[in-house]
């Protein structure tokens, strides 16, 4: 067969500002007409996602998965376990085969490389769901979310406390295209990419945000608008006791909301652990905004699949 050029979305600057931006309006308005009631069957009737998990997953999975359903598609949940992969199958050979049956792919690998590798093999578009580098479905979701309650991201900024990982990294790339301020403080232990804040700061000069890193978890609240956190250890990754031990002064509690400013919305990916990177009486207070959060990500997934795979959203990956 021919092989076209297919788009990928492995990390969020694989959009551009414009991309990045309309894919969120147009999230919010298959929101809208969702609650509307309006039909939406008929975007991808006989349309298959396969959904390859090498971890578990709530949200994504079930997101992706009801997106699907509320499109008139269908989703084939895959555990690695299940799979040939398991067993010794390359990812090549797992990606040209899947790309025989199916219209996309949707991936949540531990190493980076392993989607990277899906993607260049795969004549379908391959879509990242979550990585060690990134997690783009959730930075731009989050996005939707900020605007929901802020109005805008121009002249706003978000505090980023914790570990500098991969929702770190998806933060800075999605904040930079849609024009956020974002300040990553972390500890020494637990830094972010620097060629990820280094693209993640280029595509801020051309939107008007800007992108830093320090380690004063205060000095970054301070008349912040959103305060975000994420677990101190991802999947698959382990850290130190003194890691652990440096992550405490992170902790996102009602003093640090307090020095954010009135105003500032608590966010975080989920899941969570109450008691470590936020206290209960945060998370659980009138300011969270987590499970907006989690809700977004249906339908930022739905206007990321009828883009990729209809003709029926505005055209914005074309
Ligand atoms: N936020 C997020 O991706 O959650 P899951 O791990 O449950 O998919
Ligand atoms: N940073 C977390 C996010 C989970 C959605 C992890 O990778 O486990």
């Amino acid at each position: 067969p021919t092989i076209t050029k297919t788009f990928h979305l492995l990390t969020d600057d694989d959009l551009t500002p414009a991309q990045a931006t309309a894919l969120i309006d147009f999230a919010a308005q298959l929101k809208a007409d969702h609650y509307a009631g309006k039909p939406q069957h008929h975007y991808l009737a006989g349309k298959t996602l396969a959904m390859i998990f090498q971890k578990p997953s709530t949200r994504t999975r079930v997101a992706f998965e009801a997106g699907m359903a509320q499109l008139g598609g269908h989703a084939l949940y895959l555990s690695t376990n299940d799979l040939q992969l398991g067993r010794g199958e390359t990812i090549a050979d797992t990606a040209r085969v899947l790309s025989r049956y199916v219209n996309a792919i949707m991936a949540r690998v531990y190493k980076h490389q392993d989607i990277v590798e899906l993607a260049a093999y795969a004549t379908v578009p391959v879509i990242n769901g979550l990585s060690d580098l990134a997690h783009p479905t959730q930075g731009l979701a989050d996005m939707l979310t900020v605007k929901e309650h802020l109005g805008g991201w121009a002249g706003r900024t978000l505090a980023y406390l914790g570990c500098a990982n991969n929702m770190a990294h998806s933060l800075v790339l999605s904040g930079a295209l849609v024009g956020l301020n974002v300040r990553i403080a972390c500890p020494p232990h637990c830094q972010p990419d620097p060629a990820i804040i280094a693209r993640a700061q280029a595509i801020a000069q051309q939107t008007g945000a800007t992108i830093t890193v320090l380690s004063d978890p205060w000095q970054a609240v301070q008349g912040v608008d959103i305060v975000y956190t994420d677990v101190w250890v991802s999947m698959g990754q382990s850290l130190s006791q003194e890691a652990l031990d440096a992550l405490q002064a992170y902790q996102v509690t009602e003093e640090i909301m307090a020095a954010a400013g009135p105003g500032a919305i608590f966010m975080h990916c989920l899941p969570m652990y109450r008691g470590q990177e936020a206290t209960a009486e945060v998370a659980d207070g009138s300011r969270s905004v987590i499970f907006d959060q989690a809700e977004n990500r249906l339908h930022l997934h739905k206007a990321l699949l009828v883009e990729l795979l209809s003709d029926a959203g505005p055209g914005i990956l074309k």
